[in-house]
Parts: structure tokens; C-alpha cells; sequence
């Protein structure tokens, strides 16, 4: 039985992140990972991947499949990631993932799988296909991050129930067969994780339900400022410093994320005397939305047309991956006794 240090690479704590390619990405998505994404590739060994496996569990039809990692992957790149600096690759590429997959799956029972948040949310969203790669998705997702041997996985709050699944799973099979894994953490610079709301006042941002709600880094500038636009308001406070009902702290919410400081204060102090116009606040949002998107999506739209650029930087990134996996399923075999012509202990 080897130790968790022993097995650790030297040098740089280890990150792992990924995004499914089920659609366009979008504030949710830059403010609650890849913005994180950038910062971290200074500092940390990276590995980000875009999870086009975790998608067919939901989105069979492979048509559109082809298209959004692209695009993905050229959004991430627009964004600020450094496919020199990073290991940016795609699930599907790396099959160590499958085989780590099934080994987990050994040590993931039902009754806990059935209990998980997202999946009793696709139960009730496609109770016609209620696979099982649906049911053991967390399952995937762990296999993803500790082949790496990852510790800080960048993601926005919705993951936090995946990122404890995954730490049991780790647990469960440093404590069945030997210490081969870290435990690891859901991560934010800031500390607290992001959750970037939906415009109507009801749950999140999201890639593929609530599309009007949602801004997507692709929108255009008309888009975005009617979908601003659209976002339920009232009448405004009666009373000074009132507390804020949850689609107008949801607005400020995003303000806070794409406005200047100076901004954000007038509307604040609006607010809290009762003058507060909230046409104007919505106008004023939705172009600080539209100047934050536009250099984005312009960088995103050339990346993704250059075919060439992106196969050599898909290629580069599953080689590097494929080091780091490889080197863990050695490690994990060799803890699970599967190597049966080693000396006996
Ligand atoms: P996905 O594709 O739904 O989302 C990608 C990342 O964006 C974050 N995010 C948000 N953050 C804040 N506010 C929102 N409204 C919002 N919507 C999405 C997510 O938290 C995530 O960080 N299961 C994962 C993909 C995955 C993965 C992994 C993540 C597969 N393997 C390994 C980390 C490690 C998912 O569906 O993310």
C-alpha cells in the first residue's frame, strides 16, 4: 500500500474541471468556473475537459454534439484559457475515464445514487429516458477528477453535492484498497461558490432550460438588452433600506459581476432612498452585460471557424492528459491488486 504523498506528482497542486457540451455557454458558466479557469492556469497543474460523455446522458442525439464542443472549446480558449499553459482536452478522448468509471461504480451503491439532487431533476425532466449512466453520472464525474488526482476542482455551486460525492467515493476506495487519491475540494478564489441567477427571479442560469432568462456569451447586443429588459421588476421600494425581494437582488447580483463599483453604489443608494428607476438600471445592466460579452464573442466566432487550430489543440490536450491518467490507473490497478504477475507483497 503506497501513500498519498508518494503518489502525489511533484511540484504544483493538482486542478481538474469540466464543462458538458450541451449547449451555449453562458454568465453562469464564465462567473461560476472559467473565469477561475484563467486565474488558476497561472499557478495550479490543470486539467479542464469539455464532458461531451456526461452529455449523452441527456442529449443521445449526437447531431449537435459536434458543433457545441467546438465551441466549447473555442469560448474557453476566447475566454482567457491557455491551451500551452493547461491540459484542455475532451472526455470522450481519454479512456482511462471509462476504466476508472467502472471500478467506482463497484463502490457506488443505488440507494445513494438515487438520492443525488440532479438526478431526481432529470427523472421528473426526461422520466422516458432514465438511463443509467443518468443514475451513475457522479459517478462519472469523481472518475473525471481524481484521475488526475486532483484536489481543487473550480466549479459553481450547483456542483457542491457532486464534489462531496466525489470526496466519498475517494474516500471509499483509499479505505478499500489504499491511499491512491486526494480529497477533493470544490474551489472558489473568493471562497463562497457562484451561483449567476436567471433573469426571471426563478433558479439559474442555465444551458438548456430557461433559455430566455439565460444570457449566453454568444448572444448579440440587441439580444442581451432585450432579455435585460424583460427581467421582472415592481414598483420599487416603499421604505429606505429595504431588503431587496429576490429578482431585484438578483439584478444587483449581476450588476456586482459585470458593472464598475461606481455604478453599482448609485443604484445601490437609489435603492435604498427610494429613487430608484428601474428601467434605467435595467438599461444600464444590459449594456455593461453587452461591453463585457461582445470581445468574447467575437474571439469565440474566429477560434471556432479555424478547424485546423482547434483539432491540434484538442490532439495537444488529450496527450498531456493521457500522461496523468495513465500514470493513476497504474497506481489504482497496482492498489486493487489487478496486476497479477507483480511479486507478491
Ligand atoms: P455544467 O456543464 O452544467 O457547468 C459547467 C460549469 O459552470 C458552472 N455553472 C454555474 N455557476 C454559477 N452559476 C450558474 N448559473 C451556473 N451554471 C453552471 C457549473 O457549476 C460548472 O462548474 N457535471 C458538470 C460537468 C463535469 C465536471 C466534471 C465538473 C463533468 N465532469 C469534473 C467538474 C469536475 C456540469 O454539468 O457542469
Amino acid at each position: 500500500m503506497s501513500s498519498q504523498t508518494e503518489n502525489m506528482p511533484a511540484g504544483k497542486q493538482i486542478v481538474m474541471s469540466g464543462i458538458r457540451p450541451t449547449g451555449y455557454l453562458h454568465l453562469g458558466n464564465y462567473f461560476g468556473a472559467m473565469q477561475n479557469y484563467v486565474k488558476m492556469q497561472e499557478q495550479f497543474e490543470c486539467y479542464f475537459m469539455v464532458a461531451d460523455l456526461h452529455s449523452l446522458t441527456t442529449h443521445p442525439d449526437t447531431k449537435e454534439l459536434r458543433e457545441n464542443v467546438k465551441r466549447v472549446f473555442a469560448e474557453n480558449i476566447a475566454c482567457g484559457l491557455d491551451p500551452d499553459k493547461v491540459a484542455f482536452y475532451c472526455q470522450s478522448h481519454i479512456h482511462e475515464t471509462a476504466e476508472l468509471y467502472l471500478y467506482l461504480n463497484m463502490m457506488a451503491y443505488k440507494g445513494e445514487l438515487e438520492k443525488t439532487t440532479t438526478f431526481k431533476d432529470k427523472v421528473r425532466l426526461q422520466p422516458e429516458n432514465v438511463n443509467a449512466g443518468l443514475l451513475t453520472y457522479p459517478v462519472l464525474q469523481t472518475a473525471d477528477i481524481i484521475l488526475h488526482r486532483a484536489k481543487y476542482v473550480p466549479v459553481g455551486k450547483d456542483q457542491e453535492q457532486h464534489l462531496e460525492m466525489a470526496r466519498t467515493f475517494a474516500n471509499r476506495f483509499n479505505h478499500r484498497y489504499g491511499d491512491v487519491f486526494p480529497e477533493p475540494v470544490a474551489f472558489n478564489f473568493g471562497g463562497e461558490l457562484v451561483k449567476v441567477p436567471s433573469l426571471d427571479g426563478t433558479g439559474k442560469m442555465s444551458k438548456s432550460e430557461n433559455q430566455n432568462a439565460t444570457i449566453y456569451l454568444s448572444d448579440a447586443e440587441d439580444v442581451i438588452k432585450k432579455k435585460v429588459m424583460k427581467a421582472k421588476t415592481d414598483a420599487g421600494p416603499t421604505e429606505p433600506n429595504a431588503a431587496k425581494p429576490d429578482y431585484i437582488e438578483n439584478l444587483f447580483q449581476l450588476m456586482r459581476l459585470v458593472s464598475s463599483p461606481d455604478t453599482l453604489q448609485k443604484f445601490e443608494d437609489d435603492f435604498n432612498t427610494c429613487n430608484i428607476r428601474y428601467g434605467d438600471m435595467k438599461k444600464q445592466l444590459g449594456e455593461d452585460i453587452a461591453a463585457f460579452t461582445a470581445p468574447i464573442r467575437e474571439k469565440a466566432a474566429a477560434i471556432q471557424s479555424d478547424e485546423v487550430y482547434l483539432k491540434k489543440v484538442m490532439l495537444q490536450g488529450a496527450e498531456k492528459a493521457r500522461i496523468s491518467a495513465q500514470k493513476t490507473i497504474e497506481l489504482t490497478r497496482e492498489a486493487m491488486g489487478l496486476n497479477y504477475f507483480a511479486p507478491t507483497p
